[in-house]
């Protein structure tokens, strides 16, 4: 069965894109969006999210007709589902999004649909979508009672683009694809394929669903190696940095950088969906998470320290002394600051220091809440010539570019190596 309308349910970072694409290949879309102000931009042509490439792609979607924005979803012949998964305070997956998702495309189903779950789920999420479906909608069969034989086909299928990258990666990478069955699997590859470019590999949900929480994982788990060394070599009187650069000259390692801790809203969030399902046996998964949790508190002890060496050189009373933090983005190049351990870094020093802080963040042009008050946003060139304490906590382009000569303090945190 072809896929004349295709729906997306959530229009965020991974549905608008995904949407676009589709449209994009000459495909009738409707997004749907529980917000009334991205259902109204998107309408206008626009986007409300900052993502390069996405802009014109829309605009262009939504002038030739292929893509409209809706509050409550429509019939369609494939529905996916990116709506947000967080965590709740005991880093139990939350669903409650899933499941209204679910809930609301069920009134809209009939027979032949494919219904494809795309938000980072826990392992058995596929199949308890199945079931808030099949109790939805008893008129008609899911995999899970019919096998092959089912009305509506479920598949879940993960994302893993890079932001900042997401036209070019959602095209090209490789997708797995977890049917609930073999026909689910194929259904959802041939809906895939309308637009990929890379290979569609075909598995189960259950599998699909790990595979996903595990490549976050393993990027939790190499940084928290980076981030331990890191502490290790500051104890050792070693430079964590050429540490690194000697031991990836071996020809089987490749150690990651340090930094001030792990952000985002992916990497620092989906490996507790292991840990909460496999309390016992993810040890290594908990630690790394433990780890780089805690690297923006061994940060701070970092700058205490330097603040103290200040006050002892110069016989300065604390609140003369002022600190520069550097960067508050979840990475480098790019205005991103959710979960970012720089704005933990910068809030916690703005806590518990009695003179100035200072912050440059060259890609926003406001501070974030939980800093608005106690500290304020600066030019590069200021927070050079103001700081006693220079803290770098992200690898900017702008901040590699500064010559080291340049930064005349002798008081320097660089949890990024930028200055090494
Ligand atoms: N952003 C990424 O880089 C990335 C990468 C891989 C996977 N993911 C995963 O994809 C999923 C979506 O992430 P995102 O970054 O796009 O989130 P987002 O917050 O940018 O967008 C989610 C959208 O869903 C909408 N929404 C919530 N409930 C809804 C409902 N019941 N019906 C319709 N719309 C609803 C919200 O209004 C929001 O616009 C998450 O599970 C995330 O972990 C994200």
């Amino acid at each position: 069965m072809s896929f004349e309308t295709i729906s997306v349910i959530g229009l965020g970072y991974i549905g608008l894109p995904t949407a676009a694409a589709f449209a994009s290949r000459q495909k009738n879309v409707i997004g749907v969006d529980i917000n009334p102000h991205a259902v109204e931009t998107i309408n206008r042509g626009a986007i409300h999210i900052v993502e390069p490439d996405l802009d014109v792609v829309v605009r262009r979607a939504v002038e030739e007709k292929y893509l409209r924005a809706v509050i409550a979803p429509q019939p369609a012949d494939a529905f996916l589902i990116a709506v947000p998964t967080p965590f709740k305070g005991d880093h139990q997956p939350d669903m409650v999004y899933v499941e209204a998702a679910a809930r609301s495309i069920a009134t809209v189903l009939k027979k032949g649909d494919l219904v494809i779950l795309e938000s980072t789920s826990p392992v058995g999420a596929t199949e308890q979508m199945a079931g808030w479906l099949a109790d939805s909608r008893p008129d008609l069969t899911f995999p899970q009672q019919a096998g092959e034989q089912a009305d509506v086909n479920i598949a879940y299928c993960p994302e893993r683009v890079l932001p900042g990258q997401v036209m070019v990666e959602l095209i090209k990478n490789d997708r797995v694809i977890g049917g609930m069955t073999p026909a689910c699997s194929a259904r959802a590859s041939a809906l895939y394929n309308i637009f990929l470019e890379g290979e569609c590999v075909e598995t189960n949900a259950r599998t699909a669903e790990m595979c996903k929480l595990t490549e976050n994982s393993f990027r939790d788990v190499n940084i928290a190696f980076a981030n331990e060394l890191s502490l290790i070599c500051a104890a050792q009187g070693i430079n964590v940095w050429e540490l690194i650069r000697l031991a990836n000259r071996h020809p089987r390692v490749n150690i990651l950088q340090p930094g001030p801790g792990v952000g985002g809203h992916c990497i620092a969030v989906d490996p507790w969906f292991i840990v909460a399902q496999n309390p016992e046996l993810a040890r290594l998964i908990r630690t790394a998470r433990e780890v780089n949790d805690s690297k923006p508190h061994w940060v701070v002890e970092q700058v205490k320290a330097a603040v103290a060496d200040c006050l002892a050189a110069n016989d300065q009373r604390a609140s003369d002394v002022t600190i520069a933090c550097f960067g508050l983005a979840f990475k480098p190049n790019i205005d991103d600051l959710r979960e970012s351990p720089a704005v933990e870094v910068a809030q916690l020093i703005a806590e518990w220091h009695r003179g100035d802080t200072l912050v440059v963040e060259p890609h926003v042009e406001h501070l974030p809440k939980a800093l608005v008050g106690h500290t304020t946003l600066v030019s590069l060139d200021e927070a050079l010539q103001r700081a006693d304490v220079v803290v770098m906590l992200v690898d900017h382009q702008v901040f590699k570019a500064i010559p080291a000569a340049t930064v005349r303090q002798p008081w320097i945190v660089d949890t990024k190596g930028v200055w090494r």
